[in-house]
């Protein structure tokens, strides 16, 4: 028997607790609390305005259940804000062959022979943090390092890489915009527009017969005819943007909390370890919270009827948490065992860049574990807090 999901308002949340709004910038900031609730008492509810509900799901069953059935739950928006080659928002047949398209350049092999590269471009943006004895390290030198890297995959000159930072960064906030729906969103399109102008420059010049890059293998497939010139350089534009704000999440999560937790950083020294922490940091503290679905046709989830085209909130990093999947799931535990966790999603939009991902934050923790003994908070750059638990801006002492 199917029923109708609850809405947020109308239940009985605990005292100190407010009814879960996803819009609320208190409860993203700090979720878990409102996460476990959901899981417990309402593993589907309806939040958000009552002519277009929101569906939240937060179990670990329901999310990756749904994430897998890319048939009923759609990733493309049903609004009029499809632009071509995302991959994050498409569904077979494109999904299918724009993912081919690249998945190549994203495999462990292909990721590991960039591996110098990239361990180059750490050193050098780590070492004058080091010779300064700390600073602020998203801005300073997450960012920067991560859209360096992409553009290395890439294979866009690493010199136009601050550009390509601005672009991106722009380009997110104006999608956000659109997805929301504000008004006039589309004033906000410089940035994109600029970065798709540049991709589809490089795509006239590159060397297509020799190149190897995921650019020249982009462009081949758009002189072929395999994908349209707009499907080519959005996927490239989306490529910058889905890699970018995640890992320097990542990293920034990662760097904080072995600067509060100076014990797990002195056990960080075995390089073995490295990986596994990272993983769990992924499960613990996931710089992407929650994945958007659209109901393809009339579906259910935990026993609750949601209609065709409604948008479906998918909490993965509540699924994350859920000890119906992990024991201790609130623990930090870089040794668990069943470590299958939702932070890179699931089935067929699961992350392309997740080894990219992984290799540079474990190269990153190297050159830390090889460089410095101790990490500490620096209070000068006070945390801004994100969505999520990230931060916008983390400040630390690094005493070698
Ligand atoms: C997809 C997380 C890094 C490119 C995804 C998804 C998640 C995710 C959760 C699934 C989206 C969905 O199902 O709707 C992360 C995290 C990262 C990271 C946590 C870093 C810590 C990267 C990097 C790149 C990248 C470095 C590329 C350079 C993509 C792309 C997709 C994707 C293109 C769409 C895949 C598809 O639709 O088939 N990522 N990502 N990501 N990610 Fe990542």
């Amino acid at each position: 028997m199917t029923s109708e999901a609850p809405w947020s308002h109308d239940l009985d949340w605990p005292h100190g607790l407010a009814p879960f709004d996803p819009f609320d910038t208190d409860i993203q900031c700090d979720p878990y609390a409102h996460y476990a609730w959901l899981r417990d008492h309402a593993p589907v509810i309806r939040a958000g305005q009552r002519e277009t509900p929101l569906y939240i799901v937060s179990r670990f069953g329901d999310v990756t259940e749904a994430l897998r059935n890319a048939h009923d739950f759609s990733s493309v928006p049903r609004r009029d804000i499809v632009i071509p080659g995302f991959l994050l928002n498409s569904d077979p047949p494109d999904h299918t062959r724009l993912r081919h398209s690249a998945s190549r350049a994203f495999t462990p092999r292909a990721i590991a022979a960039v591996e110098p590269v990239i361990a180059k471009l750490i050193a050098e943006r780590w070492e004058p943090i080091v010779s300064a004895g700390g600073g602020e390290v998203i801005g300073s030198f997450a960012s920067p390092l991560t859209i360096a890297v992409i553009a290395t995959v890439l294979g866009i000159p690493v010199s136009q890489s601050e550009t390509m930072r601005e672009w991106t960064t722009a380009s997110i906030e104006y999608l956000g915009m659109l997805f929301r729906g504000v008004p006039n969103a589309s004033a906000n399109d410089t940035a994109l527009t600029s970065m798709l102008a540049y991709i589809n420059a490089v795509f006239d010049t590159v060397d297509v017969t020799h190149g190897e890059t995921v650019v020249a293998n982009l462009a081949r497939l758009r002189n072929e005819g395999v994908l349209s010139a707009e499907e080519a350089a959005g996927f490239a534009c989306q490529l910058f943007m889905a890699g970018h704000e995640t890992t320097t999440l990542l990293t920034g999560n990662c760097l904080d909390f072995l600067s509060v937790n100076p014990d797990i950083f002195a056990r960080l020294g075995a390089v073995e370890t490295i990986p596994k922490f990272l993983d769990e940091m992924v499960r613990y503290r996931p710089p992407v919270h929650r994945l958007t679905r659209y109901a393809a046709r009339d579906v259910e989830i935990a026993g609750c009827r949601i209609p065709a085209g409604a948008s479906v909130r998918l909490l993965i990093a509540s699924a994350n948490r859920d000890l119906a999947k992990f024991e201790d799931p609130d623990r930090f535990d870089p040794l668990r065992k069943n470590a299958a966790h939702a932070g890179f999603g699931y089935g067929i939009h699961m992350c392309i860049g997740s080894w990219l991902a992984k290799l540079e934050v474990r190269l990153m923790l190297e050159t830390l574990v090889a460089t410095t003994a101790r990490l500490e908070p620096d209070t000068r750059w006070p945390r801004q807090p994100l969505a999520g638990g990230a931060f916008a801006t983390v400040g630390l002492h690094s005493l070698g």
